[in-house]
């Protein structure tokens, strides 16, 4: 009787947990859905770039190898953005979800740039991809 109500009780609190945790990571699994509006867009790439050398290249470098100027004040460093796999490994829109919601010392840029500028950085950052459709 007693082990019993022990099981239930918590197979509720794994299931209440279950719950909370798919709330908490909805929005990542709703943002690994979305897709560049701009894909293969030269000129969304051209926008990025702009925005990029003036936001983002002092942490992560011109071509985003994370080797900026500023890295040497980072306890963290950035990634090798060029080295990160293509659609659909990694989703743009995860890529996307990053720019805008940061990670850690990755400052968030959702309220400095509306969804059109972040899809503009994506391009910017995929048109420097050494990864190939097949690696
Ligand atoms: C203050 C330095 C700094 C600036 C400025 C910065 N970043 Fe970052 N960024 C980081 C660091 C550090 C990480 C790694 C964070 C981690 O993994 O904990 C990162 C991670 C990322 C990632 C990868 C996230 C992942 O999934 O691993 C992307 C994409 C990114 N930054 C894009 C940008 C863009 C676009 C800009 C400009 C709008 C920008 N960053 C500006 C420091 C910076």
């Amino acid at each position: 009787m007693k082990t019993t109500s022990i099981f239930k009780s918590s197979l509720l609190i794994f299931l209440l947990a279950m719950v909370v945790l798919s709330y908490m990571q909805m929005d990542l699994l709703v943002a690994a859905f979305q897709t560049n509006p701009f894909q293969g867009s030269a000129d969304s790439v051209a926008r990025g770039e702009t925005l990029w050398m003036q936001y983002c290249m002092a942490c992560h470098g011109r071509e985003g190898a994370g080797d900026g100027p500023a890295t040497a004040q980072l306890s963290v460093k950035p990634k090798d953005l060029t080295m990160v796999a293509l659609p659909p490994v990694f989703p743009d829109g995860i890529l996307a979800y990053r720019i805008a919601n940061g990670k850690k010392t990755m400052p968030a840029w959702k309220d400095v740039f509306p969804p059109d500028q972040v899809w503009d950085l994506v391009s910017y950052i995929r048109s420097k991809s050494k990864k190939t459709a097949k690696t």
